[in-house]
């Protein structure tokens, strides 16, 4: 770990105007157009670090991981990896008493080799390989997701009667909710998990309980991505502990825990919407209460899955212009260092985001721009009809919020532009938690030719 910038920020005033959501609750705008994250100004680490650059607020994380325990007292919080993971984070989460959740050996292998305790990880993924089962197995993995026939006699196989593996059935509660299709997980006819309706579910659940070496503890679930709204769960609660209390019906085993996976939308965008922690625990706990209740079943332990609402309020993504084009039908396109190899987002979902000039102050009003990234597409664009300043020129900085969850996690090699730093900010000090990847790293993989 290098602790690149131990030296305050000078020059501005300490306090600024904050920004406000999309932004980190600590980004603050101060004089000559800096904008301070965690206490470090963006372009003064964008001068240090190199750009793309990648800031991540260790106090944003841990406040929302404490936000979720504090709304959720009696429920287990598991941070999903998949929206971002490195050692640094795996730290943070573990220190806010979160457990993990992760779907490949690889994230895995990550968090346990940065000191996560497997025994507080849950395993899922539609199509586990062999080896991600055995090594979940090796570590002791707390829980794993059953998400297919096959994967129950594999697993029966691996653990042992005495030291059985505590497993959770993932069905399809049947409700439609996310922000796009691709990433609506809760509905019939898609890869994932049991349907309820037609017996999938019910015949799975019955494998499981004939196999000694396997303990089911739950029904687990997972709706969709970016759910601005409490309902889709309340519906998915409903369909789930009517299948807990069939299964008690017919069993005669009250299963201890109910995931309802993640899926808690954030704001990308000054005026949308996000999923409150407080007021999603109020609602699902009640909830919760009175089918219970209706049924007289025992209140089975809650589990929430977030990712992108612990990880994307607290990164904030800096790119350089490195041109500004102004065509004579009227439009300004901003080309910026990175794009779609950083974030895919808006290629593949069509995701908006904001974006601010940060370094300087603006001087020019502001006009529609589209800010696109270096790729070969014209798909490439980061943020459509963005509003910046008219005088936006090269080697100008912009920065865009929210950019915390699935873009690093999906950055790729496209161009061999290379994944950006990750710099973690707090208290005025800027680390260096990942370095930039260069064309070296691309040439260290390759073995023959
Ligand atoms: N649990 C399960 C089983 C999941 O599949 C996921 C996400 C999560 C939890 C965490 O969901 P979150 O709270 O982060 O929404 N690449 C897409 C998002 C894909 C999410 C996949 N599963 C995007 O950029 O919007």
């Amino acid at each position: 770990m290098t602790t690149v910038s131990a030296r305050p920020i000078t020059g501005h005033s300490p306090e600024g105007s904050p920004l406000g959501s999309p932004w980190p609750a600590s980004a603050r705008s101060v004089s000559g157009g800096e904008l301070l994250v965690g206490g470090v100004g963006l372009a003064e680490a964008a001068d240090r670090f190199g750009t793309p650059l990648y800031v991540l607020d260790e106090a944003e994380v841990r406040a929302r991981c404490r936000a979720y325990r504090e709304a959720l007292p009696q429920a287990e919080v598991l941070y999903a990896a998949k929206a971002f993971l490195c050692s640094a984070m795996a730290d943070w989460v573990a220190e806010e008493g979160l457990g993990l959740d992760v779907c490949s050996a690889g994230e895995l292998r990550l968090a346990a080799a940065a000191g996560f305790p497997p025994q507080r990880m849950l395993l899922h993924g539609n199509a586990k390989t062999p080896e991600e089962l055995r090594l979940a197995r090796r570590l002791r993995v707390d829980r794993i997701v059953i998400d297919g026939l096959a994967e129950i006699p594999r697993l029966a196989a691996l653990a042992i009667a005495d030291v059985p593996q505590r497993v959770l059935v993932r069905v399809l509660p049947g409700v439609a909710a996310g922000h796009h299709a691709a990433v609506r997980t809760g509905v019939d006819g898609q890869k994932f998990g049991f349907r309820i309706e037609g017996g999938d579910a019910a015949e799975a659940i019955e494998r499981v309980l004939v196999q000694p070496s396997l303990r089911l503890v739950g029904l687990h679930c997972h709706l969709g991505s970016q759910i601005t709204e409490v309902e889709p769960y309340l519906a998915a609660l409903d369909r789930l502990v009517g299948l807990l209390a069939g299964i008690r019906d017919r069993h005669g085993v009250e299963l201890p825990e109910l995931d309802l996976g993640g899926g808690h939308g954030v704001r990308y965008l000054p005026g949308d919407q996000e999923l409150e922690p407080a007021d999603f625990a109020a609602r699902v706990t009640e909830r919760l209460l009175a089918r219970c209740a209706e049924y007289g079943l025992a209140l089975p332990r809650l589990v929430v899955e977030p990712g992108r609402a612990i990880a994307a309020p607290a990164g904030v993504a800096v790119y350089r212009v490195l041109s500004v084009k102004h065509t004579a039908d009227g439009r300004v396109y901003a080309a910026v260092d990175g794009g779609m190899s950083d974030n895919p987002r808006p290629a593949l979902y069509g995701s908006g985001y904001t974006v601010r000039l940060v370094g300087r102050g603006s001087g020019t009003a502001p006009t529609r721009t589209d800010v696109v990234g270096r790729h070969c597409e014209a798909g490439d664009v980061l943020v459509h009809d963005a509003m910046l300043p008219a005088g936006l020129r090269a080697g100008d900085l912009l920065a865009v919020p929210a950019a915390g969850a699935y873009q690093l996690s999906m950055a790729s090699g496209y161009n061999l532009v290379g994944r950006p730093a990750v710099v973690a900010v707090r208290d005025g000090r800027a680390r260096l938690l990942i370095r930039r990847e260069t064309v070296e790293d691309f040439r260290a993989r390759e073995v023959g030719r």
